[in-house]
């Protein structure tokens, strides 16, 4: 899959991008689908269902770009404190697209991986997640990811809690605890941080989305609500990031020498 990953990217991929930058990661806060829907006089969930095509558009696009792993915040721990109706509906949602499109994500050799507290879901969710994970767990596509109950603050006191642990047990000592053991104590072990964090609608915040994993993550915020997000969009998101100069606290080149 990997040639024709080569292969797709270099005849699609918008000249005016350098496929050697391309990041390896892209995460992104898929926020405004309310306010989408809202401008056009629909009930919120509309938006949301509206959201899932962006979404699958996205995952289409990183693949066919030769991006690796794409992470999609789809449920935030605060976002249970939403009136019970939308919650239900989005879990609902959560529950059909997974059953719906699971055929075509073996068909594009999509790993599919949820982050988060997953044992805090309605059972049938859990598990659909599971037999999702389980079933392309061998696919060697994109990877990805969706952040379902998922709050940064809680992802780091999660690892700490079994990182204690493993020091009370003396299986570890003191010591051990660096970046490497915390970070594969986190929902996202194995993968790499996010290069590119792309927030819809706005919103110059993180709302507890990869607090670790974004030390040094560029973000590029759009106006555009989730629903609207499209190919172009991403195109702009992508040029914005090629021209950054990513210089994790050194200097850059120019400047060093
Ligand atoms: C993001 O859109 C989707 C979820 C949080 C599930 P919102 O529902 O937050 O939409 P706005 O921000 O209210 O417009
Ligand atoms: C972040 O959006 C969560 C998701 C997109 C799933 P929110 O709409 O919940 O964030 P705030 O409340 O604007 O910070
Ligand atoms: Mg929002």
């Amino acid at each position: 899959m990997l040639t024709m990953n080569v292969k797709q990217s270099l005849i699609e991929l918008p000249s005016d991008l350098q496929q050697q930058s391309i990041p390896n990661h892209v995460a992104v806060i898929m926020d405004g689908n309310g306010r989408w829907a809202k401008r056009r006089g629909f009930p919120r969930i509309v938006g949301h269902q509206k959201g899932v095509d962006a979404l699958k558009n996205l995952l289409r696009c990183c693949d066919d770009w030769g991006i690796q792993s794409l992470t999609a915040y789809a449920f935030s721990t605060e976002n249970w404190g939403r009136p019970t109706n939308e919650v239900e509906f989005l879990m609902t949602l959560f529950e059909r697209v997974l059953r719906r499109e699971l055929a075509q994500m073996m068909a594009e050799d999509v790993q599919i991986r949820f982050v988060g507290d997953l044992t805090g879901l309605p059972e049938s969710l859990q598990k659909e997640i599971a037999y999702s994970m389980e079933k392309t767990s061998n696919n060697k596509g994109i990877k990805f990811n969706i952040a379902t109950n998922y709050g940064g603050r809680q992802e780091i006191l999660h690892a700490c809690r079994v990182i204690a642990n493993q020091v009370k047990q003396g299986k570890i000592d003191i010591n051990d605890i660096d970046d490497r053991l915390f970070e594969n104590n986190l929902y996202t072990h194995g993968l790499t941080s996010p290069d590119l964090l792309i927030r819809t609608s706005g919103e110059m915040r993180l709302s507890n989305f990869l607090l670790w994993q974004m030390a040094y993550g560029e973000i590029y915020v759009t106006d555009t609500f989730w629903p609207d997000f499209n190919r172009q969009e991403f195109h702009q998101a992508l040029l914005s990031y090629q021209k950054r100069d990513r210089r994790f606290g050194k200097l850059n080149q120019e400047n060093g020498k």
